[in-house]
């Protein structure tokens, strides 16, 4: 019985790591297609910013701004077929000049612990203008 409850709970634990892994590692664990965030980014700091940064601070999941593989139906994440995530690309420049611009703040990334986020105006929501 203990050690069945074990088992599952390891079962789940590889699988949860090896879902991780296939979804934040490309290749030899670099991203392909960066714009905005720096091309060296460790996958710890990516996790956190798509995390904490875009889902919690709008509200959604990864797929509002990153397209399904139409042959694979897995989402590709370098793919830039989803106009949400050129949005988010804008939303992310902007960020960082409000950041540097109108509050001094010297080299602003995404994911710091900057003065104005997405969270300062999205608050959970996709439509901030909607409140
Ligand atoms: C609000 C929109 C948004 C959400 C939600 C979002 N992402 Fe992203 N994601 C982006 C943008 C924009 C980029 C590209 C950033 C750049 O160009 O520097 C990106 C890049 C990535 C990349 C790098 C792909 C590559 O190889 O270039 C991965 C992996 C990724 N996201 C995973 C996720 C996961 C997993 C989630 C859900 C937990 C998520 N994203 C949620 C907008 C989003
Ligand atoms: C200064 C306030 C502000 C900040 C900061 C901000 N946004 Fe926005 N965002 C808005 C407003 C307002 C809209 C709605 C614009 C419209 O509908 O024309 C919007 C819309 C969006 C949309 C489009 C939603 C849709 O359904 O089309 C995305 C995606 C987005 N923001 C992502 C982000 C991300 C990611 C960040 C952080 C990097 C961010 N935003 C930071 C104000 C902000």
């Amino acid at each position: 019985m203990l050690l069945s409850v074990k088992f599952k709970i390891l079962v789940v634990l590889t699988g949860l790591v090896a879902m991780s892994s296939t979804v934040f590692r490309t290749g030899e664990g670099e991203f392909k297609n960066l714009q905005v965030l720096p091309k060296n980014i460790s996958q710890k700091d990516l996790q956190e910013i798509m995390a904490d940064d875009f889902e919690d601070g709008l509200g959604v999941a990864c797929n509002f701004c990153h397209a399904e593989d139409k042959d694979t139906h897995h989402i590709d994440y370098a793919s830039d077929a989803k106009p949400e995530k050129q949005i988010a690309r804008y939303m992310m420049r902007m960020t960082l000049d409000i950041n540097k611009d109108y509050f001094q703040k010297k080299n602003p990334l995404i994911g710091d612990s900057l003065i104005i986020n997405c969270t300062t105006c999205h608050r959970g929501q996709p439509h901030p203008e909607n409140f």
